[in-house]
């Protein structure tokens, strides 16, 4: 997974290991986001037009859309 995100969070099925250091900083895996949620859910969370809980993602997205869209599609395909 490129634009950073696999710094902080794991993608188990596909072998991809967070790197990041801090248990605090550290995100859920997110082999099975996509039994849970559709792209555009990830996209809006990501760029924190959609909270989950009051709470918005832990860190603000600075790449563009269209990266962050392929990252989506490809997190919401089967595993
Ligand atoms: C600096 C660490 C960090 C980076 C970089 C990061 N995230 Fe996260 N992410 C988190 C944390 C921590 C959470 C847990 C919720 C929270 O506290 O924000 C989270 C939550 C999520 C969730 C919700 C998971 C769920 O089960 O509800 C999604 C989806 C997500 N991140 C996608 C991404 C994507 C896509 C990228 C790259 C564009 C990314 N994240 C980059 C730390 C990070």
């Amino acid at each position: 997974m490129n634009n950073g995100c696999a710094q902080c969070h794991s993608v188990q099925t596909q072998d991809i290991e967070a790197t990041i250091s801090s248990e605090q900083m550290r995100g859920p895996d997110l082999s099975q986001i996509g039994s849970e949620h559709d792209a555009d859910w990830i996209v809006a969370y990501v760029k924190r037009e959609q909270a989950v809980d009051g709470e918005q993602h832990r860190v603000p997205y600075a790449g563009n859309d269209d990266d962050l869209r392929a990252v989506a599609d490809w997190l919401v395909q089967p595993q």
